[in-house]
């Protein structure tokens, strides 16, 4: 066992309790993280590296099965799952090797199992006490699973669905929030049957409604399914798949059913209340800087109420590492986080919805530019639009406090649309820059520019 007391402590390697063991390494903290499993955590081994895999190989399907309207002759004779599978790990792995390398180069002790907080500065784990003059909580989230819906070989999470040694023929996906619509999204495209059933009137729920309506329609042009207000009334294994039945008497056979209805804080059975930490519905409730409202405590990640995201908890894990040294960081604006749904077409989205944005500025003005008028976009003979919203009515020129976004291969335009947003800029203070001629930088270009007063390829 390494040296028992570190300047921090921390409960779990995922990405809030790397990124703050290697922001805490930086600043000249010793650190001892404590992983019951891997380091990298769910994103890595069971969220979003293996799931973003497992849609590249969908986008492939996709390209093979198209490849005659760019000139290419190709036929789509189905996927090789235990090849998908062989390409999936070696990303895993390649990025494991490359995280346990990048700990260790930094000195941080890892020790393995599963802990249990007994003061606000003792973690057990496995009989052996360890200490630290600060204690990070990072021990994230598992897939919540529904009361009376028994899961198994036919009824399964996200985390059977990365393993899957099978496509499915038909499958019913419950939840239409991003890992239900990344599902659907994936196994559409490889041949499968897909029913999405929402129990809200909209998939992607928390997007601008805007973003909803373009996905459920790009989605059934797909022929997949979209079943909204619809509420499950039961679920049974069959010997053949599952027989999904609805509240209101529509029953949907399927060989699978995914149960994909958020994910839940892993706080039990860890001590937290024990020592008086404050949950919040099994939240860790904590301050702009992390702090738990027990002194020397902190909570970062997916634990902490708001968006469970990876790169937020990279966000949270640097701010706790910062505020343990005593530093002030800013602390992470949920609004400002990036959003991107991976699916064909994918949703990008940062800052306010249009609702959000009137709400907050009491008027809101908004600029579409459809993807048709974009040539890259032509090119990649994909569909879709670029919404701006900036704050205030249509003759004040507030800042641009929120871009939506929906098409294939937009998520990586999210960079720029976060920094315009995360600076307050004005559209024209954006127009003028000049976007690469054939990108999809050019649509948030255009928006900017028709947002400023000065359209250019666009009808006005
Ligand atoms: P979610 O909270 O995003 O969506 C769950 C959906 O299930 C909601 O729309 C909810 O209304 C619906 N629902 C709940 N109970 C239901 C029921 N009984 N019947 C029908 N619908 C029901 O949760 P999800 O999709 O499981 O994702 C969990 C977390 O993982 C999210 O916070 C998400 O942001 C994160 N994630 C992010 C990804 C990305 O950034 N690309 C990819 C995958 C997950």
């Amino acid at each position: 066992m390494p040296g028992s007391h570190s300047d921090v402590l921390i409960l779990g390697g995922g990405p809030g309790g790397y990124a703050c063991a290697l922001r805490a390494a930086q600043l000249g903290l010793s650190v001892t993280i404590v992983e019951a499993e891997k380091l990298g955590g769910t994103c890595l081994h069971r969220g979003c590296v293996p799931a973003k895999a497992i849609l590249h190989t969908a986008e492939i399907v996709e390209n093979v099965r198209a490849g005659a309207a760019f000139g290419v002759l190709s036929q789509f004779s189905g996927v090789d799952v235990a090849a998908l599978h062989e390409y999936k790990n070696s990303v895993i792995d390649r990025l494991y090797t490359g995280l346990t390398g990048l700990v260790g180069g930094h000195g941080i002790e890892v020790v393995s199992g599963h802990g249990r907080l007994v003061d606000a500065h003792t973690i057990e784990v496995a009989g052996t006490h360890l200490t630290g003059t600060a204690v990070v909580l990072a021990t994230g989230s598992r897939a919540r699973s529904i009361p009376g819906i028994p899961l198994g070989s036919r009824i399964i999470t996200s985390d059977e669905a990365l393993n899957l040694d099978f496509v499915p023929g038909t499958a019913v996906v419950l939840g239409g929030g991003v890992i239900g619509i990344e599902f659907a999204s994936a196994w559409a495209s490889m041949g499968a049957q897909v029913t999405v059933v929402e129990a809200l009137p909209h998939i992607l729920a928390t997007e601008d409604p805007w973003c909803s309506e373009q996905l459920t329609r790009a989605f059934r042009r797909r022929g997949i399914t979209i079943l909204t207000a619809a509420e499950l009334a039961e679920a049974k294994p069959t010997d053949t798949g599952v027989t999904v039945d609805l509240a209101d008497g529509r029953s949907i056979a399927a060989d699978l059913l995914l149960v994909a209805v958020g994910r839940a804080p892993r706080t039990d059975g860890i001590g937290l209340e024990d020592n008086g930490i404050e949950l919040d519905r099994g939240f860790v409730v904590t301050d702009p800087h992390q702090r738990t409202s027990v002194d020397g405590v902190y909570a970062v990640g997916d634990i902490v109420p708001g968006p469970q995201l990876a790169h937020r908890g990279f966000q949270h894990g640097i701010v706790a590492a910062e505020t343990i040294a005593g530093l002030t960081p800013t602390p992470t604006a949920d609004h400002l986080v990036p959003r991107v749904t991976y699916s064909h077409p994918e949703v990008a989205s940062v800052g306010l919805t249009e609702a959000a944005a009137h709400e907050r500025y009491g008027a809101a003005t908004t600029v579409t530019y459809d993807l048709a008028g974009n040539a890259k976009s032509q090119i990649l003979k994909t569909t879709g639009a670029i919404k701006v919203v900036r704050a205030g009515g249509p003759d004040q020129d507030g800042p641009v406090v929120g871009v939506h976004m929906v098409g294939d291969r937009v998520g990586e335009l999210i960079g720029e649309a976060q920094l315009t947003v995360g600076w307050e800029a004005l559209a024209s203070d954006v127009a003028p820059f000049l976007h690469a001629h054939p990108s999809q930088h050019e649509a948030l270009g255009e928006a900017m520019l028709a947002l400023a007063g000065k359209p250019l390829h666009a009808h006005w």
